[in-house]
């Protein structure tokens, strides 16, 4: 929950604006620093990017993230089934697991974060 240095804007994709697309400093892949920095390396990944807007989580309650994120108009297009499948195998949600270094990863992993999502779907997928 800090701004982005250097400042950058999501444009109209989530993936940067003219001039200044994610993809001018991140690359498919984390970069490692071999210079001094006050950070240690670049995140990376093939799609790196923001999440589409309507996604966006930032200040809502846990009940209407749950809410929004079962709304196919608002996951992506997304049944239960594809929402498990995005959890447990999409190669950007793992980057939270592979950071980088100096970046503290995801608690768990991608594998027991897919069987958490499929266990609340097998029982109702209920929110809060
Ligand atoms: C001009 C270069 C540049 C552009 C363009 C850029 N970034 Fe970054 N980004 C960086 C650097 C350098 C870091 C590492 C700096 C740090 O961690 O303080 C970083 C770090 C990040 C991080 C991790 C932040 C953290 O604190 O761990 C995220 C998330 C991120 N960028 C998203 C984006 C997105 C999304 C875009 C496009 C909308 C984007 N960046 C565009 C240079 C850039």
């Amino acid at each position: 929950m800090h701004p982005h240095f250097p400042p950058v804007s999501r444009g109209d994709s989530g993936g940067g604006v003219a001039g200044t697309p994610c993809t001018a400093c991140h690359t498919d892949r984390n970069y490692t620093l071999h210079v001094e920095a006050s950070y240690r390396s670049i995140p990376g990944n093939a799609r790196w990017g923001l999440a589409p807007i309507e996604m966006a989580w930032q200040g809502k309650p846990i009940g209407e993230i749950c809410l929004q994120m079962k709304d196919p108009n608002r996951n992506g297009g997304r049944d239960l089934s594809l929402l498990h499948r995005h959890a447990a195998s999409d190669d950007l949600i793992a980057w939270g697991w592979e950071p980088g270094l100096g970046r503290d990863s995801a608690p768990g992993t991608q594998d027991l974060f897919g069987q958490l999502i499929k266990a609340w779907i097998d029982s109702g997928a209920q929110c809060p």
